[in-house]
């Protein structure tokens, strides 16, 4: 974020109470309701916890709320046992509401492809998957790797995995096989889910024959299940004898009742890899009960959700968003929701408003990079729709800029729906700052306050509060991460190292201002967050100099108008090597090939030399000045000033 932009957010004064229609309906209704329930969870944070958790089903009872004593491996609700299953689909259906709606899902071809699922459903089919996967011998503590389209044995699968225990990694169906790789071997993952294909903008995404080329020689691998997306005959894929199992002939014939396996307090519900700092995504590590209740609770305060709201979130389970929020926290608290397999502008950029129209959804949950898409294909496209059953907003995953908000706000919210601008991470589990919507005036761009048992602030790297800093976390709640998968010290040294340990550190820049909002600002670190997609920089850099011609490379995020931010990359070929359009198309399907399509850069620059320090650091500040033409910042440190000079000139030419 440039100083530009963090300046025009801080000096945007628009106010936008709730409605009062909306303030008496709401679950927190007004701000005194709000300043009284927030100020109980800080003062009694532990008691705050324990009667939100009461509100679940548990098999044991908890014998120790919070345990710090080991920081910062935290324990919540120690002694307990419960299931998160059990809690999401058996007690909706022992509770009366197996009838209702649990997954009303639209695949990408629309008619030809639709299917509701009301909790019964999801019951039966979570079960039969169970006692499929039981009869593979799966266990608790066992991983299993999920690589399927958002169709709904997406969700059926990890239900199933975590009724049993089984830790599930989902990873997000645009991942290459190389990244499917680097994520099974890292869990040694026994099991992997995914489908004969799925549906992406009118053509079929071969999903098998990429996990066939990802596990060819991982050992750990014993067993594959395929989900049968093509109608009639399966999309063409090849079927691995004693390895290989069709999903649908593996369930058919299985119970459907399957006892939930009482799963202790502290162990671990799922790992979701994320791209950090330095070297391959890490395995962040969730746990089962602190993970519930806060899914449950955020889900609840924030988006206000009622028995009767059809709840809509775009995102993709293979993030943490369609984790916590498509699945989790919406199951948890026996809402409908909308589940979509495609893209918002296939066959036509109306699509979103489509399926809000023919569904009466009621809350929407998206990300900016979305919605500065839509703004671009104009209001004519919501325009043509009803989307008067729409009552609250939600936005996620980067900052919101004020003009894309007011767009939400006034094209999509038509003035009346609260918006949800929602600060978190996949290491946090579930929402941290975000308006209440009956309660809180909102400013178009501000995530505004910590939510319920959040206490939050902005500080220096000293840990002074400050305007303009760091944001910090500065207690604990039960959904945070419990650590990286096999790496103990990196979970300390990436979270706990500033500030003596004594806070959490997300990574994240962020502005507050004089009536204690809070403006999140973006990564301070060189982590790139690009259409809501994290991209660590080294890891691209690490891509890049493993081609045979390249020397050395730079990777920076610079501002993008509707991605939010995109990747320029810098290379240094060896010496006697040409730089060709050959070369830029070999580096780009190398980005392929390791991460995905999603992480190519905007651009690729070659240059004769990087801008260092006399002890060889590259500058990347100098980077991001000439990639986003700016005035340059102070170069007298450079070991080569002139390096500088070439570059502009070869950027401007690029
Ligand atoms: O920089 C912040 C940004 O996304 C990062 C977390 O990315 P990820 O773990 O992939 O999770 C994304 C979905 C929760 C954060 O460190 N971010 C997320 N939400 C916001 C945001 N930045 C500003 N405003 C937000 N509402």
């Amino acid at each position: 974020m440039t100083q530009e932009s963090l300046e025009s957010y801080s000096h945007e004064n628009r106010m936008f109470p709730p409605s009062e229609d909306f303030t008496k309906e709401a679950l927190i209704p007004g701000i005194e309701a709000y300043q009284k329930e927030y100020a109980k969870s800080i003062e009694d944070n532990e008691g705050y916890w324990a009667e939100i958790a009461e509100n679940l089903e548990w098999f044991q009872p908890w014998n120790r709320v919070f345990n710090g004593d080991d920081r910062p491996f935290f324990k919540w609700f120690e002694g307990a046992k419960t299931n998160i299953t059990y809690n999401c689909v058996d007690r909706h259906v022992h509770n009366g509401l197996g009838n209702k709606a649990a997954i009303v899902w639209e695949g990408e071809p629309g008619e030809t492809d639709k299917r509701v699922l009301t909790y019964w459903d999801l019951y039966r089919e979570v079960n039969q998957c169970a006692n499929a996967l039981k009869d593979l011998g799966m266990k608790k503590g066992d991983r299993a790797a999920l690589y399927l389209p958002m169709i709904p044995e997406l969700a059926i699968t990890t239900l199933a995995c975590a009724k049993l225990g089984i830790i599930h990694t989902v990873i997000f169906a645009g991942f290459s096989s190389n990244s499917i790789r680097d994520r099974v071997d890292d869990c040694q993952a026994k099991l992997v889910i995914t489908a004969d294909g799925g549906w992406r903008r009118g053509q079929v995404l071969n999903l098998k024959s990429i996990v066939d080329e990802a596990i060819d020689g991982c050992e750990s691998v014993t067993d594959v299940v395929i989900v049968k997306r093509g109608h009639g005959d399966p999309f063409p894929c090849k079927v691995k004898e004693g390895r290989d199992h069709w999903y649908h002939r593996m369930v058919q014939d299985k119970p459907i009742h399957c006892e939930p396996e009482p799963i202790d307090a502290e162990e671990l519900l799922f790992l979701l890899y994320t791209s950090g700092t330095t070297g391959k995504p890490k395995g962040i590590m969730h746990s089962t009960a602190g993970y519930m209740v806060y899914a449950y609770q955020t889900m609840r305060t924030i988006f206000d959700i009622k028995p009767e709201d059809v709840y809509w979130c775009s995102a993709d389970i293979g993030w943490i968003t369609g984790h916590s929020y498509i699945l989790y926290g919406p199951l948890l608290n026996g809402a409908s929701i909308v589940m979509y397999e495609g893209a918002p502008n296939w066959p036509d950029s109306g699509r979103f408003w489509e399926i809000i129209e023919k569904y009466r959804v009621t809350i929407f949950y998206t990300a900016p990079t979305a919605i500065r898409a839509f703004m671009k294909w104009g209001e004519s496209w919501p325009n043509q729709r009803d989307l008067s059953s729409l009552r609250l907003l939600g936005s996620v995953g980067e900052p919101i800029n004020p003009e894309a908000w007011m767009w939400y706000h006034t094209v999509i919210g038509a003035e009346k729906c609260p918006i949800v601008d929602t600060w978190w991470q996949t290491e946090t589990g579930g929402i941290l700052i975000s308006p209440i919507p009956g309660a809180t005036t909102t400013k178009p761009g501000s995530a505004t306050f910590p939510v319920f048992g959040i206490d939050a602030d902005v500080l220096t790297e000293e840990g002074e509060p400050t305007e303009t800093g760091l944001l910090a976390i500065k207690n604990v709640w039960p959904g945070i991460m419990r650590g990286i998968w096999g790496d103990k010290q990196r979970f300390i040294d990436t979270y706990w190292c500033k500030w003596g340990g004594q806070y959490y550190f997300p990574g994240d820049g962020a502005h507050k201002d004089k009536d204690g909002y809070i403006w999140v600002i973006g990564r301070v670190d060189d982590v790139v967050n690009v259409s809501g997609h994290r991209i660590g920089t080294a890891e691209l850099e690490s891509i890049f100099v493993g081609h045979p011609d390249v020397v050395e490379s730079a990777v920076i995020g610079i501002n993008h108008d509707i991605k939010g931010q995109c990747l320029v990359s810098f290379v240094t070929v060896k010496a006697g090597i040409i730089a060709t359009e050959e070369l830029v198309i070999q580096l780009k399907e190398l980005v392929i090939k390791e991460i995905g399509k999603f992480a190519i850069p905007e651009k690729i620059v070659f240059a004769a030399d990087l801008p260092k320090t006399r002890s060889g650091k590259i500058m990347r500040r100098l980077l991001r000045d000439i990639a986003e033409n700016r005035a340059m910042g102070n170069v007298t440190t450079l070991a080569d000033p002139s390096v500088v000079e070439e570059l502009k000139r070869k950027y401007s030419e690029n």
